[in-house]
Parts: structure tokens; sequence; C-alpha cells
């Protein structure tokens, strides 16, 4: 794939470990669920190295210190619905004050064109680092019609983070969306006829809630 700056493929031992298990199809319901959070949480951790910190003041048992924190209400998270919703947990492990919004979107079967059927998302959210979530990243067509969406409503301030990802949808978005950080923690081969990733994992939603 050609390199592009403002996209990041992990390559954690511990993530490499927990995507082997999330890809087998023995993997049951919990499991799996479990699996999405627990990496969704060690991506939350390496993508908010550049995170903006405010000094503040603390008093130790000994003395006044000057130390950095995460600002007040300064990140929100929006997972693409529905897979998206594995991916919050993960991330409120870091951020327990995040508040939420959701997209949802469906991919038409027959075009794989995404459609929107839902938008909500929480007041001052343009001032915001927005974590945009979906573990999968396969035509591009979901994330960058939830961007533009994210976009519309003012945020500047975006990193879209998936768990899988293959080369054409992650280059649809980074060209699309170049000031975005697209995360994804692993890339994969290709996508099939139906639009499915190989080797992938099958479909995240159905697998994330047991619908299949
Ligand atoms: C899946 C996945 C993404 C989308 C990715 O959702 O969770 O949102 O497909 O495909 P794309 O990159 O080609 O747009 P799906 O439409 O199956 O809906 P679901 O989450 O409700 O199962
Ligand atoms: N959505 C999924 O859930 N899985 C894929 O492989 C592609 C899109």
């Amino acid at each position: 794939m050609k390199k592009f700056e403002n996209v990041f493929v992990f390559d954690h031992p511990l993530i490499k470990h927990k995507i082997a298990i999330l890809r087998d199809k023995k993997t049951g319901m919990k499991e799996f669920r479990e699996l999405i959070e627990e990496i969704t949480t060690i991506m939350t951790y390496e993508s908010t190295r550049d995170i903006k910190l405010e000094k503040v003041t603390v008093e130790t048992p000994l003395e006044k210190t000057e130390q950095y924190k995460v600002p007040e209400e300064s990140v929100a998270i929006v997972p693409i619905l529905r897979a998206g919703l594995g991916m919050v947990n993960g991330v409120h492990k870091v951020f327990p004050t995040a508040r939420v919004g959701h997209i949802g979107m469906y991919r038409n079967e027959e075009t794989l064109q995404p459609q929107e059927y839902y938008c909500k998302l929480p007041d001052g959210i343009d001032k915001k680092t927005v974590f945009l979530v979906d573990p999968m990243l396969a035509t591009g067509g979901s994330a960058c019609d939830a961007l533009d969406a994210l976009k519309k409503r003012g945020c500047k301030n975006i990193k879209f983070m998936a768990v899988i990802g293959v080369p054409e949808g992650v280059e649809k978005v980074a060209k699309a969306h170049p000031d975005v950080q697209v995360y994804v923690s692993t890339l994969d081969r290709q996508l099939n006829e139906n639009g499915y990733i190989l080797p992938g994992l099958g479909d995240a939603g159905d697998r994330l809630f047991g619908t299949k």
C-alpha cells in the first residue's frame, strides 16, 4: 500500500496475539466482545501520544506541584452503528468521562453503498477530539460518510480507529480525509466479491451481538 502520513498501522505483539484469537471462527460472542474491547484500549493508548494536556496544580500530602492532565470534556467517542458499539468501552477505559455520539450506517448488501439512518452527537462536539470507531474498514464508504457527517457538524480534530482494514479502504479514507488520523490495528489482504475482508473475521456486528 502507498504510504500516507495520516495512516498508522499497529505492529504491537499483543494486538497480533489478540487478533489471531478474534479471527478464529470458534471464538464465541463473549470472548469476541472482550477482545474487541481490549484491542481498542491498546489502540487508544497508542493513538493518543499527541493528545493535548493542560497544566494543573496538584497538592500532594507534602507540597504543591505543577502537573499535566487531559482537559475535562475534551474527548468524545462516536461509534458507527452497530459494530462500532463494541469499541466504546475500550475507549472509555482510557477516557471514562467521554461523551458518546452515535452515527447509524448500514451497507446496502448489493451496492455496498453506506446508508446513514441515525445521527445524534453531544453538544460542543466541534471543540473535542473525536474518536470515530468501527471494527471494520472494508470499502471505506461507511467511514468516509461518517467523517463527512462529523465535519458537517464542525468537528476538526478526528481520529478514526478500525481493528481491521484493507489497503483499498484505508487509501480511500486517507485520500478523502487527509486531515483525519486513521489507525488500523492490522491491514488484511483484500476484499472478496461481497465486500468482506480476507482473511478478516466475518461480520463483526453479528459476532459481537450474536445475530447470526
Ligand atoms: C460493517 C462494519 C462497517 C462497514 C464497513 O457494518 O461495521 O460499518 O460494514 O464496510 P465499508 O467500509 O465497506 O463501508 P454493516 O454495514 O455490516 O452494519 P452493522 O455494523 O450494523 O452490522
Ligand atoms: N463488515 C464486516 O463486518 N466484515 C467485513 O469483512 C466487511 C465489512
